[in-house]
């Protein structure tokens, strides 16, 4: 099947061998290729992935749209997940050269008996509050660059466990790809920008904008000497008093390995999974380690 440029105003590939021919043409022609791995209904946060990419000297970009099933648990929203296909393309034009966008079948062939589960970095978090969750990113990320074998591939700090699971995965499975980071892009009230943000009603969203400022004033507290404790469960009734229903985690851990933090000894993350309403937001940012 040829790549189909007539639907949007950039190409679309259906099927993983469309993308590969023309991953072999631009190859051939020296071109640096990466991949903007998404779920669709983009926003700024998934549009600044692609200008990762091209700092770090992409010449082509493929962003891929992919409601994934397998890492939706039971009850979670993958038949609600937003579908903007059409919005989606428009968003990209003139700044991706290619959509990939499969169908299931595609991604999982008939009797698949297959599943890449990363141990270590996916045991708490996340992987505490999701079952099974990651072993789907993993799966569908190893799925995606098998099938687009680029040079980069780029990932948001948003999902920061995310981003470290995806690092370990295609370092033991040998997979060729330099793996970037992007920065979390934010609203203006410092809400991080999240696909998810639409199920919040008006009074949801004005106390949703106040997850990362209570992010940040208790960084800089930790930053300046207060305990990590006491500065994280200040910071977790904040939020209770605020309205939010349930704080999964609000937690220091240490950059790479995710372990838990009680002093600030070396260089940390304060991570927060929070729900309010429907939605379960989630944020981060780094705590500054001085010597
Ligand atoms: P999705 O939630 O669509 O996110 C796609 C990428 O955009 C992820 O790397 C995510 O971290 C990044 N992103 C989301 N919000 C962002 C923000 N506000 N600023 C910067 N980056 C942001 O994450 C997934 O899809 C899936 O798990 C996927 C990796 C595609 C596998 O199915």
């Amino acid at each position: 099947m040829p790549l189909d440029t007539e639907s949007y105003a950039l190409p679309v590939a259906r099927l993983i061998s469309d993308m590969r021919g023309q991953v072999a043409l631009w190859r051939s022609a020296g071109e640096k290729i990466a991949l903007v791995p998404t779920m669709g209904a983009l926003h700024d946060g998934h549009l600044s992935l692609i200008d990762v990419a091209k700092k770090n000297g992409a010449t082509r970009t493929i962003v891929s749209i992919f409601v994934n099933p397998t890492q939706f648990g039971p009850g979670e929203d993958f038949e609600a997940y937003p579908r903007t296909e059409k919005t989606d393309a428009e968003k990209l034009v003139g700044r991706a050269d290619l959509i990939f966008a499969p169908n299931a079948g595609e991604m999982y062939p008939d009797g698949y008996g297959t599943i890449v589960s990363v141990s270590g970095v996916t045991n708490t978090l996340e992987g505490e509050a999701r079952p099974a969750h990651f072993d789907g990113v993993a799966t569908i990320v190893a799925k995606l660059l098998l099938a687009a074998l680029p040079d980069y591939a780029v990932f948001g700090e948003k999902d920061y466990q995310q981003l470290l699971t995806i690092k370990q995965m295609t370092h033991d499975l040998l997979i060729p790809v330099e793996i970037l980071g992007g920065p979390i892009l934010r609203e203006v009230d410092g809400l991080a920008m999240s696909s998810r943000n639409i199920y919040l009603t008006t009074a949801e969203r004005e106390a949703a904008g106040q997850l990362n400022h209570i992010l940040r004033t208790t960084a800089n507290d930790i930053e300046n000497g207060t305990n990590i404790m006491t500065a994280t469960s200040a910071a977790e009734h904040r939020l209770l008093k605020l309205g939010f229903a349930q704080v999964d985690y609000l937690t220091v851990r240490d950059t790479v390995t995710l372990a838990t933090m009680e002093t600030l000894d070396r260089p940390a993350r304060i991570l927060v999974a929070a729900k309010i309403g429907q939605p379960r937001l989630l944020d981060n940012m780094p705590v500054e380690f001085k010597n």
